[in-house]
């Protein structure tokens, strides 16, 4: 048995995504179980090195987490043959650039959704490191979501027969900073910043909707600043720029009509903070963050529309829970295990720069359907245009 030591430059490590996620549930947690196992019977020993701007953040957090590494110098660690991989969860504004850096050092780039601010610069990253022969990928968390993958097994199973819609309803109240302390960063309040819920949001609602029910190929969408002032961290108040709310509707491949409802001023009523709601002729499910249930058409009630007498159906006692039947580990973790057998063992891992820039390539048309008030086609892209001339 060999121990396969591989390199991770991680960046932006000291953010809430970067520490709870990528740090301590992925790349801690992995070290902890002693690597990620190869069939071969070879284990990958992730090494990462911890970078960011401020040295009492990132020692602290190397100390807490038993990381022996951490440097505040981007380029230096670049230039480090040790390390084979750059991860990058800083705010998404700031990631094309150093992505670029790392490409062009050789590094092979693992990344946080979305990879840039508009779709042609996430296509050159794709491009630049289709030229370059460095392997990539993005974050795509949701797909392995428990609720997500019982949806999915749903899905293999033909339990829907024909899928007719997909409901999602995405959101919570955020507070404003006032009298709460908001639970989101406030640069995503600002659009200069690179904020918005379109652009945060949507990113994810393309690779679910594409690996799930099928490729996007219609939006519209009506964005709204429902917030208009917040206070942020310094307890200074700001301007919020960026949208806090869209509606919109897309159009799949398939003609699935899929309705998603994204917002961060709004009260949960609902079984968790993400529902799916899948209607077919066969069947219906609705899934949550880990629970999925469903509705078979032989248990579907009847009801009639009568306001004049009280409703005598409890509805939401007719659905069934989907089993769990195996374990779900952190889905941060998965990928990040796909990811690393990738890198070393060449294993398949699908979700590559192209597929992230489909992300962004959504957003940036829901933003223009918003802006322009109508539907907005969603065109191929493909490795095609990559093609070097
Ligand atoms: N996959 C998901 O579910 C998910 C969820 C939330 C956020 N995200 C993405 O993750 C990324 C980070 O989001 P977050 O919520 O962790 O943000 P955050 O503000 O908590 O963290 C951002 C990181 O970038 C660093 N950074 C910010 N400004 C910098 C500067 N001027 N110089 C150097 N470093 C700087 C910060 O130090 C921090 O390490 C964003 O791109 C966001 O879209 C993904």
């Amino acid at each position: 048995m060999a121990i396969k030591e591989t390199g991770i430059i991680m960046n932006g490590v000291t953010g809430r995504m970067g520490t709870n996620q990528h740090l301590v549930r992925s790349i801690v947690a992995i070290r902890e179980q002693g690597g990620v196992q190869l069939a071969s019977g070879d284990v990958i020993m992730p090494n990462p090195i911890l970078v960011g701007r401020n040295e009492n953040k990132l020692s602290a957090l190397a100390e807490q987490y038993n990381i022996p590494k951490w440097s505040t110098n981007l380029d230096e660690c670049l230039a480090n043959p040790d390390y084979q991989i750059y991860f990058d969860s800083q705010t998404t504004d700031r990631r094309a650039k150093d992505v670029r850096k790392a490409i062009r050092a050789g590094k092979h780039i693992y990344c946080e959704k979305p990879t840039a601010n508009s779709l042609e610069e996430a296509m050159q990253l794709a491009k630049l490191a289709k030229e370059a022969g460095v392997k990539n990928g993005v974050v795509q968390d949701k797909l392995f979501l428990p609720g997500l993958l019982k949806l999915k097994r749903l899905i293999d199973s033909g339990f829907f027969g024909e899928i007719l819609s997909v409901r999602m309803e995405f959101g919570y109240w955020v507070f404003e900073g006032d009298w709460q302390e908001a639970q989101r960063p406030s640069w995503n309040y600002r659009e200069e910043d690179g904020g918005g819920i379109i652009v945060d949001m949507f990113a994810h609602w393309r690779y679910v909707l594409d690996n799930l029910f099928g490729e996007v190929r219609a939006v519209s969408c009506l964005g709204r600043t429902h917030i208009p002032e917040r206070i942020d961290e310094n307890g200074n108040r700001y301007k919020c720029t960026a949208d806090d709310a869209a509606y919109a509707t897309f159009e799949l491949e398939n003609g699935i009509v899929v309705q998603a409802n994204s917002s961060w001023a709004v009260r949960v009523d609902r079984d968790d903070l993400l529902t799916i709601q899948v209607d077919g002729t066969e069947g219906s499910a609705v899934a949550g963050l880990r629970d999925c249930k469903t509705q078979h058409r032989v248990n579907t009630p009847k009801p009639v529309w009568n306001p004049d007498i009280p409703n005598t159906i409890r509805f939401q006692e007719q659905w069934e829970t989907v089993p769990d039947n195996q374990t779900f580990e952190n889905g941060f973790k998965i990928q990040w295990e796909l990811f690393l057998k990738h890198i070393v063992n060449d294993e398949p891992f699908p979700w590559d720069l192209l597929e992230g820039a489909k992300g962004t390539q959504l957003s940036e048309l829901a933003l223009a359907s918003w802006k322009e008030r109508r539907w907005v086609d969603v065109p191929e892209l493909s490795y095609k245009e990559l093609t070097v001339q």
